[in-house]
């Protein structure tokens, strides 16, 4: 993986387009840069409000879609900063800092590709998909319930979980099931294909597929969510442990999140500290 961006981050003033629900809990907001800035699918974005409102700290958020001057991210409200994300409306204005971050590998030639999003871990698989799809990609999306997956965002390339089997409508299908669970389904033991499968979302489920992905032979990379402060390696805020046998001590050792990640190998992590919690979309 030598997929990190030397792209410089754009720090600006982003005008809000639109910032509309897309589901029950996910928002999408759309703005306009001062200039035309691209990003590399599962690149990230800092997020503030400006003046007098702003946060002590930005918020990072992976980036859905860029094209020419406008870029969207998808959310869902969590705490202050969100709610405050929330109430904006077109016209009003946020700072921007990105493209940041480390972003998934592009596709390699005879490697079909996976993609699994559960709940916000939707957007950096989503604008993998959109780059890079072929017909041999496929998409999976995990989430709490129908009313919970944004539908027009998922066309026939995805194939959708719901944790509970409310709320989907008469046209479309949906699993219940856990997302690892439906990939595991679809794509049969007995297929040896080389395969590279990428997934964002809440711990526990990536937890789950770097498992297939070792059962399966299958290389993996995920995207980790943690806390910024910065977003660009000053703070030391973001850290997760990852596995490095020149490490002093236990042969791990803290790794940033938005430096060397967010997208890093799945057998880089250090599992056993990192994500313990149950499966939950909760995302
Ligand atoms: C690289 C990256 C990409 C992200 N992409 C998205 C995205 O596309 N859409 C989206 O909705 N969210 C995304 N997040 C998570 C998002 O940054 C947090 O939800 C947001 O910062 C919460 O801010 P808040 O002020 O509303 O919540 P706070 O008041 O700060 O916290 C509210 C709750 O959310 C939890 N929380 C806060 N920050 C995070 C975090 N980084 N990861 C997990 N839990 C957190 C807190 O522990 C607390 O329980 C991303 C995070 C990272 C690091
Ligand atoms: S967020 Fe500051 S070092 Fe990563």
């Amino acid at each position: 993986m030598n997929n990190k961006s030397t792209d410089a981050a754009l720090r600006c003033a982003a005008r809000v387009l639109n910032n509309h629900a897309v589901s029950t809990g996910l928002i999408r907001l759309d703005m306009e840069l001062e200039q035309k800035q691209d990003f590399k699918p599962g690149q990230f974005a800092m997020i503030n409000l400006p003046g007098s409102a702003a946060f002590v700290f930005s918020r990072p958020f992976s980036i859905l879609h860029s094209h020419e001057k406008v870029v969207s991210l998808l959310y869902r409200v969590v705490g202050q900063g969100t709610q405050a994300l929330e109430h904006l409306r077109a016209g009003q204005y946020v700072t921007f800092l990105g493209p940041l971050g480390r972003a998934f590998d592009p596709p390699a030639p005879d490697q079909p590709v996976i993609l699994v999003g559960g709940g916000v871990g939707l957007p950096p698989v989503w604008a993998w998909l959109k780059r890079y799809g072929r017909s041999v990609d496929k998409g999976f999306f995990g989430a709490r319930d129908g009313g919970d997956v944004p539908w027009d965002l998922l066309d026939e390339n995805w194939r959708i979980s719901v944790d509970i089997d409310q709320g989907v409508p008469d046209h479309r299908k949906a699993w219940q099931g856990r997302v690892p669970d439906l990939v595991a389904r679809e794509i049969s033991a007995e297929d040896k294909t080389s395969r590279l499968i990428m997934a964002c979302g809440p711990i526990p489920l990536l937890k789950a597929v770097a498992d297939l992905a070792r059962t399966r032979g299958w290389d993996c990379l995920v995207s980790l969510e943690e806390h910024m402060g910065c977003g660009y390696g000053a703070c030391k805020g973001c850290v997760v442990p990852v596995l490095d046998s020149t490490a002093s001590g236990d042969g791990w050792r803290n790794a940033t999140c938005c430096q060397e990640g967010p997208v890093f190998r799945a057998e880089s992590i250090d599992w056993s500290r990192y994500g313990q919690r149950d499966f939950e979309i909760v995302g």
